[in-house]
C-alpha cells in the first residue's frame, strides 16, 4: 500500500535483510508506526525525493545502551525509514516525540504520529531514534528486541479470503487525495461501489446527482468550511437510513469540538491499514441500524 500513499515523484527503495531476526510484536501496531513514518517522510519531500526502508539485524552493545535511557544491550532487529527531505533543526528534533507537537498547519497535522510511534516501540521493549540534517533529510531507526529462537511464527488472525466483502454503495469524502485513492481502491477490491468527493459541498452534490441508494457515508471529520458532522446531518436528512463512518486523524478533543462524540457514532482514527478499514466498514454496514445521536 505504501507506493499509493506517497506521491509519484518519491522513489520508494527497500533494503531488506533476508535473514532478519524474528520479533514478537502486534503486526497492526507496527504497520501503523511504519505508515506514520512514511507519511512524515512524504510530507518532508513536497518536491519529491527518495524514501528508503531498511531492515537489518543489530547488536546493541553496552556502550550504545549506556548513552541512552531504558535501552538494554543485546540482539535487535532494526527498521529504518529515511527521506531526502527538508530535515529538522535541533529545536524541532528535541520535541518531535511530544504529543501534539507539530509544525504542520492547523488541520494538517495533529502531532500525534510520532508520539504514538514512540509509545508502541517502548511498549514492545524497543528503542526509536532520529538522525536529521536541515535541508538534507531524516532517518528514523526503530530497534525491536529479537525474540527467543524457539518462538513459533504467529499465524495471521484473518486469512485474506476471510476479509468481508460487500455490494453496497459508499460515498467517500476525504480531501487528502492519496488517502482517498487508497481507501477507494481497498473498498472497490472488496466489491463495494465507491462514489468520491473532496469536501462536504462536493459530497452533497454527488449525492443529489446519484439516483441509486447510498448505504454508507465515510467522511473525514475535520474539513474546511463544512465539517463532517454537518455533512452527515445534511445527508441523513436527504437519505434517511444512511450509515455514517467518520475518519479522523485528530484528537478526541478536536473531534469533540467539531461535534462528533465517539461513543455514539462509528469512528476510525487515521492513519489506518486496509484491513482495519475493511472490517470497520463491514461492521458498520451489517450492524443493526443505530440512531445517529450527534451534536447537542
Ligand atoms: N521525516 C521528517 N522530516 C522532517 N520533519 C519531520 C519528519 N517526521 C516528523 N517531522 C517533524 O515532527 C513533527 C511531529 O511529527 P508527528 O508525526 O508526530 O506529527 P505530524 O506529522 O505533524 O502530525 P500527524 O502525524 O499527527 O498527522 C512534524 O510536524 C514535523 O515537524
Ligand atoms: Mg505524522
Amino acid at each position: 500500500m505504501l507506493p499509493r500513499v506517497i506521491s509519484e515523484d518519491i522513489d520508494l527503495v527497500t533494503q531488506l535483510a533476508p535473514d532478519l531476526r524474528p520479533v514478537r510484536v502486534d503486526v497492526g501496531q507496527i504497520e501503523e508506526v511504519l505508515l506514520n513514518l512514511v507519511l512524515n517522510a512524504r510530507d518532508a519531500m513536497p518536491e519529491g525525493g527518495q524514501l528508503t526502508i531498511t531492515t537489518a539485524n543489530a547488536e546493541l552493545d553496552e556502550a550504545f545502551a549506556l548513552t541512552r535511557t531504558e535501552v538494554a544491550a543485546g540482539p535487535y532487529a532494526m527498521l529504518a525509514v529515511s527521506d531526502t527531505g527538508v530535515g529538522m533543526d535541533a529545536e524541532v528534533k528535541a520535541n518531535i516525540f511530544e504529543p501534539f507537537f507539530t509544525t504542520k498547519g492547523v488541520g494538517r497535522g495533529t502531532g500525534l504520529g510520532l508520539a504514538a510511534a514512540y509509545g508502541t516501540v517502548k511498549q514492545n521493549g524497543g528503542h526509536i531514534e532520529v538522525d536529521s540534517t536541515p535541508g538534507r533529510g531524516t532517518t528514523f531507526r526503530i530497534y525491536l528486541p529479537a525474540a527467543a529462537a524457539e518462538t513459533e511464527p504467529v499465524k495471521p488472525l484473518a486469512s485474506p479470503q476471510k476479509t468481508p466483502r460487500g455490494r453496497e454503495t459508499i460515498l467517500l469524502v476525504e480531501d487528502d487525495e492519496a488517502l482517498r485513492l487508497l481507501a477507494r481502491g481497498v473498498l472497490q477490491n472488496q466489491g463495494y461501489t465507491v462514489l468520491e468527493a473532496v469536501c462536504g459541498y462536493d459530497a452533497l452534490e454527488v449525492s443529489r446527482n446519484y439516483a441509486g441508494p447510498i448505504q454508507l457515508l465515510v467522511t473525514d471529520v475535520v474539513m474546511p468550511r463544512m465539517c463532517g458532522r454537518q455533512l452527515a446531518d445534511a445527508l441523513v436528512t436527504q437519505r434517511p437510513g444512511i450509515r455514517v463512518l467518520f475518519l479522523s486523524g485528530h484528537t478526541e478533543d478536536t473531534v469533540l469540538r467539531h461535534g462528533v462524540a465517539s461513543e455514539t457514532v462509528d469512528f476510525l482514527t487515521k492513519p489506518f491499514t486496509p484491513d482495519v478499514l475493511i472490517h470497520k466498514v463491514h461492521e458498520v454496514l451489517v450492524e443493526p441500524l443505530r440512531r445517529l445521536e450527534i451534536g447537542g
